[in-house]
């Protein structure tokens, strides 16, 4: 596998914690000291899969590609507007492609979950360029009353066109399941037959214990990778982390030992994106031309379920 173009979209409504401040019991100081984040793009007109299409027709561009030169498209999502057809057939249409798709949900972890499915069907010859778009809005997941969990999130779209070649070195993914630390119950419509208890909230979250979840798995993942391509943690160029927390991201490279510069984040910009943090944090290294060819980057991501998911690549454009 091979990245050879990347895109990214965000809503045009960024909400600062100021605006916050003015329906919640909450401070711009509480936000940033626990969080880092400042401000988060949140989807007022737009659709997600508007934001979804964008994000990919920047990639396709970014790649010297068209969507019939596409393959295969593998949308990451945990939430949007329809159940079914699944986000990838909507993007799919949009974008003016042919091929096959199909939607995944592994949480914030999805991009790199993505990239493991990409690589095993260009692997075996089953597809050229594969397009990989994480499209999120956990904006419509929280209670925009609770400030525990609403100030966190925002939402946004990235996308990645992989094709061929040698460029993932060790990937890594695992999931436990631990439902209960941080989960969204949707709700369904209601039959003459149901008789059992059903309850329907906002999304739910213990805050400390997925902080400690994330740190601890992000740190071994990362570790095990190292360790697997013989790499020292200062051979790689960036580390590309879940934008959850910025003292999520600190522990992490504390951890690593590692200077500021190794670990970009845009997250005081864009709160949690979800699964399209890590596609869309890429973007903005391409784009900035931060990246150069023979580069070693990890991505690192974790999410509910627990998932966990991180892999070592080398850039190759
Ligand atoms: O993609 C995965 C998504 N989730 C995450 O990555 C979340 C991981 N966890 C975290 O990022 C942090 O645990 C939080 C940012 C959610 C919370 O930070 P914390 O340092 O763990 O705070 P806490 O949960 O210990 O809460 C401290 C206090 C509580 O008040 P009491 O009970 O001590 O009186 C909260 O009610 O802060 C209160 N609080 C707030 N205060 C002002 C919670 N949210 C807010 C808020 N403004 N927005």
């Amino acid at each position: 596998m091979k990245i050879i173009g990347t895109g990214s979209a965000h809503p045009k409504c960024a909400v600062t914690n100021e605006m916050l401040e003015k329906f919640l019991d909450t401070s711009d100081e509480w936000i940033t000291e626990r969080t880092g984040i400042k401000e988060r793009c949140v989807i007022s007109s737009e659709k997600l899969e508007d934001m979804a299409a964008l994000a990919a027709n920047r990639a396709l561009e970014n790649a010297g590609l068209t969507a019939a030169d596409i393959d295969f498209i593998i949308c990451s999502n945990v939430v949007n507007e329809y159940v079914t057809p699944a986000l990838s057939c909507i993007i799919q249409g949009m974008i003016g492609a042919t091929c096959p798709t199909v939607d995944i949900n592994a949480a914030c972890a999805g991009f790199v979950f993505a990239m493991d499915m990409a690589e095993d069907k260009l692997k075996c010859n089953k597809a050229k360029n594969i397009l990989i778009v994480c499209a999120e809005e956990p904006s419509r997941m929280v209670s925009w009353e609770n400030r525990s969990t609403c100030v966190l999130f925002g939402d946004g779209a990235g996308a990645a066109v992989v094709t061929q070649g040698d460029d993932l070195k060790a990937i890594r993914l695992t999931t436990s399941s631990l439902t209960e630390v941080l989960y969204y119950q949707r709700h369904l419509e209601p039959t003459p037959y149901i008789d059992k208890p059903e309850e329907f909230e906002p999304l739910v979250m213990k805050g400390r214990e997925v902080f400690k979840h994330a740190v601890t798995n992000s740190c071994r993942d990362i570790r095990k990778l190292l360790n697997e391509t013989g790499l020292e943690a200062t051979d790689i160029k960036y580390y590309v982390l879940h934008q959850a927390n910025r003292r999520i991201i600190d522990s992490i490279r504390n951890f690593l030992g590692v200077e500021e510069e190794r670990v970009p984040h845009n997250v005081e910009r864009y709160g949690n994106i979800s699964s399209a943090a890590l596609p869309a944090l890429l973007d903005e290294l391409n784009r900035a031309g931060k990246l150069q060819k023979g580069d070693k980057l990890v991505f690192s991501a974790f999410g509910a379920g627990f998932t966990t998911a991180a892999c070592v690549i080398e850039w190759g454009i």
